[in-house]
């Protein structure tokens, strides 16, 4: 899909679909004032018959306006007069992508008249409607016989652009929300597809791939034999049940100077997470290839990174390995010396999450962080608390998780905190470990954040469990994409 921009008169341009945003008030200024007289005010008699409903992304799309060049017209609601909330414009682009997948339309032109957004400036207008664009177009047909075609729109969008002067911003918005989509669509890929295909080495071949489109990304994979080296027995102690060995991939892009330190983004990437010998029950168990949605996040970010060229130093790591029961596996009540020196009582094979990323975030050190995220499908105890809308975060510095916590508002790809106090270190005491991989029922998520915290004391840390929002169950059951947005919204803001 391509978008682009353009100063000319859309009046004029012949375009399958040309789409103007209406007020509530119904009063047409500006261009679709314009569109209204040169149809003899065939646009104001539709919305005098009120056709258009008052409601931010109400559609109405008309065929063989008058004296037009496009062949439709879509009107689109914003819902208000003047100026219209972030979540309205959202809504109203999403609505707008959704009646453009209408079969033929191939090409459009957006036009939207000066719409106002509170808070909001023109290149975050043009970025959300790029990445609504985008983002609807997204079709997972890899395991498909017969593969989807053209029930989405695909074809060339065009946002005009009234004043020269506010060209600049919208080409960068534009950029922007098509980087973003794209590092979604490439989430949501990975995280769709299945896991006898999705497996640990098949997450090092896609980071290969990543750096072979972009050179400024460095791939470098580690393997059992040198994981083993480096003492990383938690990590390993996951796979040991397995066929599938376990990949530790790190993905390294330089978009600034040597000195300056990177943002390290870990990602567990539990191919699939059957329990391990703490099985889990069966229902539902085929989502468990999501587990490694955390990974495919941090694949969507480095490459849409990588896509806008981003001056800064981004270094994203996946711990990538199957958890499965078998005569190798881990057992309950084992005992493993972590890469750290920490050694750790396997209580539950199914917290397994935790064990493959405290061996990432002390293999991380090397690089010399300026800040480290991890993003991991870490709970079901995060659903309970926050349920599908909110990413659990939890850190141990307040301006990163306020920075985090503002980035999530910004994109509407929202985190809210959870403490990481003392007396919750206490669940994880051993009698005959260091550390217990569990916590005990209560207050799930904050002991699990509480483990990673032991392995990330050297540097400035934030946790994501995305367990809640990784992926939809039901009738649309797959991937989101989330948190792509989150992250990118927080690696812009550093880059300003
Ligand atoms: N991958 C799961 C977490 C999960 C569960 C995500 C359900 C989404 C939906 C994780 O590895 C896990 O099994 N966690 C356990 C931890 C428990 C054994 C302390 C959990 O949440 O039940
Ligand atoms: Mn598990
Ligand atoms: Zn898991």
């Amino acid at each position: 899909m391509e978008i682009k921009l353009s100063n000319a008169n859309p009046l004029k341009i012949k375009t399958n679909c040309l789409v103007f945003s209406v007020g509530s008030q119904k009063k047409l200024a500006g261009t679709t004032a314009e569109a209204d007289s040169a149809s003899g005010k065939y646009l104001s008699k539709i919305l005098k018959q009120g056709d258009l409903a008052n409601k931010a992304g109400a559609t109405v799309m008309l065929h063989d306006v008058p004296e037009l060049g496009a062949q439709r017209i879509l009107l689109v609601s914003t819902g208000a007069e003047n100026s219209i909330s972030a979540q309205n414009f959202e809504k109203m682009s999403h609505a707008m992508a959704v009646a453009l997948s209408a079969p033929g339309i191939k090409d459009c032109v957006i036009c939207l008249n000066d719409t106002s957004v509170e808070d909001k400036d023109l290149a975050w207008q043009a970025r959300t409607v790029s990445q609504a664009l985008t983002a609807n177009t997204y079709v997972f047909d890899l395991h498909k016989s017969k593969k989807t075609k053209g029930s989405h729109f695909n074809g060339k969008a065009t946002l005009f652009v009234e004043d020269r002067k506010n060209n600049k911003a919208t080409e960068s918005g534009i950029n922007q929300g098509s980087a973003i989509a794209n590092g979604m669509s490439l989430a949501r890929d990975l995280g769709n597809t299945a896991a006898n295909v999705c497996t640990p080495t098949y997450l090092g071949k896609q980071a290969k791939k990543l750096s072979k489109t972009y050179p400024s990304v460095n791939t470098k994979l580690l393997t059992e034999a040198q994981m083993s080296k480096l003492g990383m027995g938690a990590l390993l102690s996951v796979s040991a049940g397995s066929a599938e060995p376990a990949q530790l991939i790190c993905m390294e892009y330089k978009g600034a100077a040597k000195s300056s330190k990177p943002v390290v983004l870990v990602g567990k990437g539990v191919t699939f997470d059957t329990g391990g010998i703490s099985i889990k029950p069966s229902a539902g168990m085929d989502e468990m290839k999501f587990d490694m949605c955390g990974a495919a996040s941090v694949f969507g970010v480095m490459q849409a990174v990588a896509e806008l060229g981003l001056s800064i130093n981004v270094i994203g790591v996946v711990a990538a390995a199957e958890n499965m029961p078998s005569g190798e596996a881990t057992k309950p009540g084992d005992i493993v010396t972590s890469m750290s020196g920490q050694t750790i009582e396997v209580l539950n094979t199914d917290a397994e999450g935790r064990l493959v990323l405290c061996d990432a975030l002390t293999y991380i050190s090397k690089y010399k962080p300026d800040v480290v995220i991890d993003i991991a499908t870490l709970t079901g105890a995060v659903i309970v608390a926050l349920g599908n809308h909110t990413t659990g975060l939890m850190s141990n510095d307040d301006q990163l998780a306020d920075d985090l916590y503002s980035a999530g508002i910004d994109s509407h790809d929202r985190c809210w905190r959870l403490p990481l106090w003392d007396d919750y270190q206490k669940q994880l005491s051993s009698n005959f470990a260091d550390l217990a991989n569990i916590g005990g029922r209560s207050a799930g998520s904050i002991t699990a954040g509480c483990f990673l915290a032991s392995f990330a004391k050297d540097y400035r840390w934030a946790h994501l469990d995305i367990a809640g929002v990784a992926w939809k169950q039901g009738a649309a059951k797959g991937s989101t994409g989330r948190p792509v947005p989150m992250l990118m919204q927080y690696l812009l803001n550093r880059c300003s």
